[in-house]
């Protein structure tokens, strides 16, 4: 491995001021202009490439030359409005022709017969570019792939190019929805994976203002830079399986899940992040990616316990908040209402894919729940996938009448709820807060009964006329006597 870590970041300004390290401006196609295409294309845009950005999708096109955001990401539409040198176009032997470099950000969905990721739309874009190549041409995949996908991406190009003058370069990427053109722009690292010096070359030159700015550029191998992706996002998930774990041991102890996580993420060697308990992990990357190493390693024999323990923790988990729900509303959700409080995977996004809305919500519905739901901005996508689920217009419209509030998603504009309002809206004063968004006095103080996630008093039965008045800043003593060291660990 070899990593390239310019100077300082105060260096790199002074450097850059002086205008004698800016990089040449490349000719790039970015092939998808889905989450990771939309963002990676505007910002190499912004780092003064010019940019063509291609989709399949002629109305995703059409709706981004009419300046409409086809996805919802925070700051994107303002970022693309400023991006002088970025165009949209469904044509992709133009733009490919055009291009000193081609990102591949085409989908890696799960493969449903074996959990392996589907390759198709990367294998049939790695055919049209080959045919529409002109001249020395770095091709990137930026696609999630398994390990050896470039060495088939090179294998179909060269079937159909021969001669071609191009390399295949692996640049996995790394960004978080919500937050996707900041982790672009300001990386932890961007790692590329080729052995050719001309394409390191091509790469270092396209990210060059980002290093300048001091973010180390991490040279290896194509397949280690493809196993570096997933092994990255297994890793993300399995501390949140964990710290989901420890939470649920919590409950049991009446300990504070968000002060371990405090006091272990405090820890340089743990690291604060990915350590929120909540309903579980979702979203269009963790469990694809989880199911598409397993099966690699499983291919490779060398099968990956911690990662499969953890995706079937992480399944049963969707169940066990199902159970929690249906105690918080006395035993049963037959003709209650539950007013729900996000559907995305996550706050700052539209994305429903493997959000825990869609496991959670139609369990509740089975059991005879009423769901009225709102989300800031998933409501569109959420419509088709969750049939049986009333939109409403706002957090309160939800609540309104609703036996129960339960938060799915941790939107930040629900951080701000009124909460006394919210108890006035409500039919029965229960708080389901799987995202641990309130502090407990603060939903106490509200008159609301308030279970959340490893907090204490979370497993407390808060239901049929029982309220956290009648246990003032105390769990129960049945919690008191559960958590009390045996007698023989107590003398030890
Ligand atoms: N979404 C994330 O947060 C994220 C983060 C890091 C990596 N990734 C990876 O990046 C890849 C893309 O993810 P995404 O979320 O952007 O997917 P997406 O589904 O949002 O976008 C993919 C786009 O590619 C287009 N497309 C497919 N085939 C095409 C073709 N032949 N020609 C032109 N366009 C074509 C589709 O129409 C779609 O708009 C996946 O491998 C994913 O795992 C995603």
């Amino acid at each position: 491995m070899n990593m390239h870590v310019p100077g300082t970041p105060r260096a790199a300004r002074r450097a850059r001021a002086s205008q004698d390290v800016l990089p040449p401006s490349m000719n790039i196609a970015v092939i998808g202009a889905g989450y990771v295409g939309l963002v990676t294309g505007t910002c190499l845009a912004l780092l003064g490439h010019r940019v063509t950005v291609v989709d399949r999708d002629a109305e995703r096109i059409a709706m981004l030359h009419r300046g409409e955001m086809p996805i919802h990401e925070t700051g994107l539409a303002e970022r693309i409005a400023e991006a002088e040198k970025l165009d949209f176009s469904t044509s992709l032997p133009s733009a490919v022709a055009a291009a000193d470099a081609v990102f591949i950000c085409v989908g890696t969905p799960p493969n449903p017969v074996d959990g392996h990721a589907d390759l198709t739309q990367v294998h049939a874009v790695a055919r049209d570019v080959a045919g529409a190549l002109e001249g020395r041409t770095v091709v990137i995949t930026k696609s999630t792939v398994p390990v050896g996908t470039g060495d088939e991406v090179e294998e179909i190009m060269r079937a159909v190019r021969p001669d071609g003058d191009f390399a295949v370069v692996s640049n996995p990427e790394f960004l978080r929805e919500g937050v996707a053109i900041a982790d672009f722009m300001h990386p932890d690292r961007v790692v590329v994976g080729t052995d050719e010096i001309w394409a390191r070359d091509a790469m270092a030159a396209i990210y060059a203002v980002i290093t300048t700015a001091g973010h180390p550029l991490v040279f290896t191998s194509r397949r280690t830079a493809e196993l570096t992706k997933y092994a990255a996002n297994c890793f993300l998930a399995l501390k949140i399986t964990y710290i989901n774990e420890i939470a649920n041991l919590c409950e049991e102890v009446g300990a504070d899940v968000e002060d371990v996580a405090l006091g272990i993420g405090l820890d340089s060697r743990i690291g604060a992040q990915f350590l929120k308990a909540g309903p579980g992990f979702g979203g269009s990357c963790f469990p694809k990616d989880m199911l598409a190493l397993m099966k690699t390693a499983q291919d490779a024999g060398m099968p990956l316990r911690s990662v499969e323990t953890a995706v079937a923790v992480n399944d049963a988990r969707k169940g066990e908040m199902v159970r929690k729900i249906i105690r918080a509303a006395g035993g049963s959700v037959a003709g209650k209402t539950i007013g729900v409080l996000g559907l995305t995977f996550k706050g700052g996004t539209d994305d429903m894919r493997s959000a825990a809305s869609l496991v959670i919500l139609p369990q509740l519905i089975k059991a005879g729940a009423r769901i009225r739901a709102y989300d800031p901005a998933g409501m569109a996508n959420a419509k088709a996938l969750l049939p049986g689920v009333e939109m409403a217009a706002s957090a309160l419209d939800a609540a309104n009448g609703a036996d129960l509030a339960l938060v799915l998603t941790e939107w930040s504009e629900f951080r701000t709820l009124d909460l006394k309002r919210l108890r006035r809206t409500l039919r029965q004063p229960v708080l389901v807060d799987l995202r641990n968004l309130y502090e407990p006095a603060a939903v106490a103080a509200a008159g609301l009964s308030h279970i959340a996630i490893g907090r204490p008093g979370a497993a407390f039965p808060h239901h049929a006329g029982i309220s956290p008045q009648d246990v003032p800043g105390r769990w129960p003593q049945a919690m008191a006597r559960k958590a009390r060291m045996p007698a023989d660990l107590a003398r030890a």
